[in-house]
This record gives C-alpha cells, sequence and structure tokens, in this order.
C-alpha cells in the first residue's frame, strides 16, 4: 500500500550536550537520519517529509547534499512530538492516504518494520517492543488486551512505571483523522509539551480504530537520547554489518575490533585483520588481505590486493593484483594499476604508478605519473611544490631511478632512463639517458691520516689548557 512518511527531527537533543544538532550525531560515520531517510525510501515511501527546527540550515544542507527529493517542514519552537506533526499539516494538506511518522533519532529502524507497519489495517497504527530497560520510553497502557494510552516516562505513575512494553515512536496514521485528532491534544503534562502518543485517546473516544503491532525485536527501535546510547547502537549496527560480510564469505579476524562503515563493500574470500577501519563508499573486492592498524576511506580496491599492517589510503584506486605497505599513505588521487607495488614509507597523492611500477621504500611521490615497470629507488622524493604552485613529475616506463633522487617539479623522464643516486633533477631526461645530476666524487690518496693527527693534536692541546 503507498504511503508517505514524516520524520519527526526538530529536537535539539538537550542531552547530547552539543552544538550539532542531535538527529546529525554520527552512527558509523553517518548522521542518525540518514539512516531513518534510508528505511523510509527502501520501504517505499512515495514521499519522505522531514521536520526541522533546531539549527535547521545544518539539518537541511545535510538533506539537500544526501536526499535532495526530501522535503522539510519548519518547526520553529519545540513545543512536543505532537506539535512537531502538526507543522506538516499545510505540506500535507489534501493527502488522504497513510502517514508513517518516525523518530529522526531511531537510527536502527528496518524497511520491513515500516513495511509491515504500512500494510497493517487499522487508523492508528502503532509500533510497540518489549524492552528489557523500558526506562526513557513511553509506556503502552492496556486494559483487556485492548491499548488504551500511553504514558510516559516523566508521567507515569507507580504500576505503569513497572510495564515492559514501550512505544518505538513509528506509527501509521490515516492522515485526515491524525490532523483532525492533534485539534485535540493539550500540553497538561510533566514537560508541558503537545504529546503525539497522546492522539491514541482521541483516536479511540472517536471510535477509530486503533491497532497495536508488537515487534519481535526491540534492537531495531532503540531511540537515542544521549552519547551513550549513540554507542549502544553503533555497536549493535556494527555487529550487523560484520556478520551480513562474513556471511557474504569475508573472513574477518578479531571482529570486536573492526570498524566498518555501511556503505563499505567487500568481495569473498578477502581476509581483514582487526583492528582496522574501513570507511565512506570503499569497495574491495576478492581475494585481498587486509593488515591491522589500516584505516581505509572511499577507496576502490581491485581482487587479490595486499594491504599490509599500518596503512593509511584515501581516495584511491588500487587494481588488481597490487601490494601496499607496510607503513605506507596513499592519499587522494594515487591510482595502482595492476601489479603496482608502494612499499614502507612511502606517502603518494595525485600519483599514477602503471602496470608493475614500484616504489618500496621511503618516498614522495606527488602529482606524477610512474611509467611501466619503472623503479623508484629509496628516498625518491618528486618535489611538487615550489611555495606557490603544485607541478607534475612525469616517469616514462622501465626508468632505474636511483636511490635519493629528487624531481623538481615539472620535470619529465624518457622511457628506459636511468638517473644517478643522490641526482637532483632540475631538466627533462631524454630517453635511453643517464642523468648524473650531483657533484663528482674526489679521492685524497692519504689525507685520511693526515686529518686524523691533526685532530689528535688538536686534542692535546686542549686537554693541556684544562689542567
Ligand atoms: C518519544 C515518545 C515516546 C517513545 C520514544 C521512542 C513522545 C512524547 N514520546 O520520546 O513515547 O517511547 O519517543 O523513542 O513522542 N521532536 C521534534 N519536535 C519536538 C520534539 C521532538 O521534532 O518538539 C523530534 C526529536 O528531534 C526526536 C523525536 O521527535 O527525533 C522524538 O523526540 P524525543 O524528545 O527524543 O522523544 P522521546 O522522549 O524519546
Ligand atoms: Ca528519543
Amino acid at each position: 500500500m503507498s504511503f508517505k512518511t514524516l520524520i519527526l527531527a526538530a529536537g535539539k537533543g538537550t542531552r547530547f550536550k552539543s552544538d550539532l544538532p542531535k538527529v546529525l550525531h554520527r552512527v558509523l560515520g553517518k548522521p542518525m537520519l540518514w539512516y531513518v531517510v534510508k528505511a523510509a525510501k527502501e520501504a517505499g515511501a512515495e514521499e519522505v517529509v522531514v521536520v526541522v527546527g533546531h539549527k535547521r540550515e545544518l539539518v537541511e544542507e545535510f538533506l539537500n547534499s544526501e536526499f535532495p527529493d526530501v522535503k522539510t517542514v519548519y518547526q520553529k519552537e519545540q513545543l512536543g512530538t505532537g506539535h512537531a506533526v502538526m507543522c506538516a499539516k499545510e505540506l500535507l494538506d489534501g493527502y488522504r492516504g497513510k502517514l508513517i511518522v518516525l523518530n529522526g533519532d531511531t537510527p536502527l529502524v528496518q524497511p520491513e518494520d515500516i513495511r509491515k507497519l504500512s500494510e497493517t489495517e487499522g487508523d492508528m497504527v502503532v509500533l510497540t517492543a518489549k524492552a528489557d530497560n523500558p526506562t526513557g520510553y513511553g509506556r503502552v497502557v492496556r486494559e483487556g488486551g485492548e491499548v488504551s494510552y500511553i504514558v510516559e516516562e516523566k508521567d507515569a505513575k507507580g504500576e505503569e512505571k513497572k510495564i515492559k512494553e514501550v512505544n518505538t515512536g513509528i506509527y501509521a496514521f490515516d492522515a485526515t483523522k491524525l490532523f483532525e485528532a492533534l485539534e485535540s491534544i493539550d500540553n497538561n503534562n510533566a514537560q508541558g509539551e503537545y504529546y503525539l502518543p497522546d492522539v491514541l485517546k482521541v483516536f479511540k473516544e472517536r471510535g477509530w480504530k486503533v491497532v497495536p503491532v508488537v515487534a519481535e525485536d526491540f534492537s531495531n527501535f532503540v531511540g537515542v537520547n544521549n552519547r551513550h546510547e549513540l554507542a549502544k547502537v553503533e555497536k549493535i549496527l556494527l555487529e550487523r554489518i560484520v556478520k551480513r560480510h562474513q556471511l557474504n564469505g569475508v573472513t574477518i579476524h578479531n571482529p570486536e575490533a573492526v570498524y566498518i562503515e555501511p556503505e563499505v563493500k567487500i568481495g569473498r574470500d578477502t581476509e581483514i585483520f582487526a583492528p582496522v577501519l574501513i570507511k565512506g563508499r570503499t569497495k574491495i573486492g576478492e581475494g585481498c588481505s587486509i593488515g591491522a592498524f589500516t584505516e581505509i576511506r572511499d577507496s576502490r580496491i581491485g581482487n587479490n590486493v595486499k594491504v599490509e599492517t599500518h596503512c593509511w589510503i584515501e581516495g584511491a584506486i588500487l587494481e588488481d593484483n597490487t601490494s601496499v605497505g607496510p607503513f605506507a599513505k596513499l592519499r587522494t588521487g594515487t591510482y595502482l594499476e595492476s601489479k603496482a607495488r608502494v612499499g614502507t614509507f612511502v606517502e603518494t597523492k595525485k600519483a599514477r604508478l602503471k602496470r608493475g611500477a614500484k616504489a618500496n621504500h621511503l618516498s614522495y611521490l606527488g602529482d606524477c605519473t610512474v611509467g611501466e615497470n619503472t623503479n623508484i629507488g629509496a628516498g625518491t622524493i618528486t618535489c611538487n611544490y615550489d611555495g606557490f604552485n603544485k607541478w607534475r613529475t612525469e616517469i616514462g616506463k622501465n626508468v632505474f631511478v636511483g636511490s635519493n633522487t629528487l624531481f623538481i617539479a615539472p620535470v619529465k623522464v624518457g622511457d628506459n632512463s636511468l638517473t644517478a643516486a643522490g641526482s637532483v633533477i632540475t631538466h627533462d631526461v631524454p630517453e635511453n639517458t643517464l642523468a648524473v645530476a650531483r657533484a663528482r666524487q674526489v679521492n685524497y690518496k692519504g689525507k685520511a691520516e693526515s686529518i686524523r693527527e691533526k685532530a689528535r693534536r688538536r686534542k692535546n692541546e686542549h686537554s693541556g689548557k684544562d689542567s
């Protein structure tokens, strides 16, 4: 059945003690609100509307960038969840279908939960769950099996507080009836707010059908009101993500110490040695091995790639059969063609290493191309920055770059050339050429002994003075 969704996200989140609105606090790299909007969309909502209020510009900026088709309505003052829904009345004017209301602070909600609710008959369908620890949630008070009302924690008295069935804050309403019922609620309660759950009584008084649906698993509906709860929710989500990858054929050693964000994709037979952080839109292929203490962000990694321990890889593309690390830093714009290798203490940025090219140790390769099968000697640096501008170094194929070569960019080295160790290359090197750019060595025979003799003399004179 078709439905629209309204997500309440105007609250400040006082209990977060933060300058950032609560719904923008991140769970595994994504704002809580991202998860809720995504669940609503995946459930098939024909329209998603978000109620914004506190620091609305920040929430709207996030929505515009991630979900440009989501509409927002403004709740100027946060007078309660019932009042928040009222703010959407005008936008939804004339909509006669089902309206699913969700809280922006329950990021674990699943599309299936929303779909199930949308398919349940009733003028007000309220999703409830049994919580081991119901503290903080609205309690569902039943009489003879039927729900008679929902009471908030702060208003609950003795017996009510002991009730374990809680309001998840997720409901499906007949939109027309909802906006009508909202006219009749008041704010005579402990918080002086217009509570959305209070419409339940109004629905019942009017003889409209109220249907409770009890969810099987409360963990999908944990509300996040402070950073402790944020961490709990993040843990639950992480466990789910890890399990999904494991069941898809990824081996994760020490899974308690792995951090994988929700959009990460990992191919089968890849092995991960935690602690590891894999973030953003990273995609890792099949048969790879990712070493411990490595962080990978927004990168694309092919098949059979070996990333050793202690690497940092951001915005990079690694083709099949490449290898990296240990202790390598691959920054944005790094592109390793197949069989290329970047080794220990090598930093790359906007560097393309073509097929089979290697930089095994201690190098900085920035704004450069390294041709096929070229070998970069230890200590090589592309001097890409002159204090004002960045310049490129282009190195051809089958080049042997001697250790400790400095390339003063812009500079080009032709195919099959060599640079002598310790060279400072300031001019282009043609093909098949040896470039030597360092002072020639001079050997002074017998000079070693005469220098030592001089030193000895000086030392004796000195010690004579002291005594
Ligand atoms: C709410 C429910 C409670 C339920 C719980 C589930 C009410 C009164 N209580 O409590 O029964 O068990 O969720 O998690 O609804 N918001 C606004 N405008 C406002 C106030 C809140 O947009 O004026 C938004 C908040 O940003 C938040 C959501 O509504 O995303 C829920 O508000 P919150 O204050 O967290 O309600 P709870 O006390 O958790
Ligand atoms: Ca809440």
